[in-house]
């Protein structure tokens, strides 16, 4: 028996790699396997336990007929190699080798003439770890040289470019999943009946006093035609609301007292007042808007302009 480590010491270690690989390899959801199934897992450990208990035992048993079985040279052998204390010389012989060092007592090899004052030197290796660490580094930057300087793999504008692409990815993906993280270019029309019911709703208890239940318009303006001041189509109409209109004209930036979802189901609302005839119209005030999206016309800059306008507008009115 070369491995004198205490058997109690290696049945713990034994019993605890058990409860750790059971852990991991039972799928017990958020809860540690210990929890979910307590019965089932503590009675197995009993089990465990109770194995490694046995064979302990059995190999404590075979090593006394087996000493017992020496002669009295041998079995004073035997104790003096048991008695020595373990220890990790494949660890500690490696440490020195690394160290490079040489033993106090030959140090005279290595001493140099020069002495001030009693001051010596001694002439001792670079110490390997730091050589082979150079050596490493070296591999490394002829390596990278070759690889980046003369074979011109990527370079960091590239690997940025790719990371951002990445990301922006993530981001559509997050976007598709969380519904109320909409704005004036996210935003989509809705036409799901609930979601107009509940613009109906936002409608009916914020918009009214100036727009009229049926969209006719007041002191704002007429929601029911085709001319928009600030632009028509769900973006610029989410926008409008959520920004507000123009400097001193009385249409507030909503986005202080409704949420993101509430504007884009409140703005597909008032899109559905398109085509309808109100009580008291409201002349139509602004422009006739056609859709930029439609096929023959340059999109991004027509709505990107009134956009801005709007933003710079409401910044003051803030
Ligand atoms: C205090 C009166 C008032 C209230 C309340 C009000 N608005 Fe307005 N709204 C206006 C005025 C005035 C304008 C014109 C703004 C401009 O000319 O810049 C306007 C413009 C708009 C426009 C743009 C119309 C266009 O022709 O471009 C939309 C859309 C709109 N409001 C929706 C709403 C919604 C939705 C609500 C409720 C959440 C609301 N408004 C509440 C006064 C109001």
């Amino acid at each position: 028996m070369k491995n004198n480590t205490a058997w109690w010491f290696r049945i713990t270690v034994a019993f605890f790699m058990v409860v750790v690989l059971m852990e991991i390899y039972i799928e017990s959801g958020d809860k540690p396997a210990f929890i979910a199934y307590p019965t089932m897992m503590f009675g197995f450990m009993a089990l465990i336990l109770l194995l490694l208990l046995a064979i302990a035992f059995i190999v404590q048993a075979i090593e006394n007929v087996l000493f017992n079985t020496l002669d009295e040279e041998a079995k004073l052998r035997y104790l003096a190699e048991k008695n020595k204390k373990w220890e990790w010389t494949w660890g500690k012989k490696m440490y020195a080798k690394m160290l490079g060092s040489k033993p106090i007592e030959s140090e005279e090899e290595i001493i140099l003439d020069h002495n001030y004052d009693g001051i010596r030197e001694l002439d001792n290796n670079l110490p390997p770890w730091w050589v082979y660490l150079f050596y490493a580094s070296i591999v490394f930057g002829v390596v990278y040289l070759l690889r980046f300087h003369v074979f011109n793999d990527y370079d960091q504008k590239l690997e940025y470019e790719q990371e951002v692409a990445a990301a922006q990815l993530e981001i559509e993906e997050y976007k598709k999943t969380a519904k109320g993280l909409v704005d004036a270019s996210t935003v989509e029309l809705l036409t799901d009946a609930g979601d107009l019911n509940a613009g109906k709703g936002i409608f009916e208890s914020n918009c009214v006093a100036c727009h009229m239940a049926d969209g006719g318009g007041g002191i704002g303006p007429n929601l029911t035609d085709q001319n928009w001041i600030l632009g028509g189509g769900i973006k610029n109409v989410f926008n409008t609301i959520s920004e507000g209109g123009r400097d001193g004209k009385g249409m507030i930036a909503w986005k202080q007292n409704l949420k993101p979802a509430e504007i884009a189901q409140v703005a597909s609302y008032v899109l559905s007042f398109q085509g309808t005839t109100p009580a008291n119209p409201k002349a139509p005030e602004g422009d006739i808007w056609a859709d930029p999206n439609a096929p023959a016309q340059k999109a991004p800059v027509e709505t990107d302009v009134p956009e801005i306008a709007i933003d710079s507008a409401s910044v003051t009115m803030n």
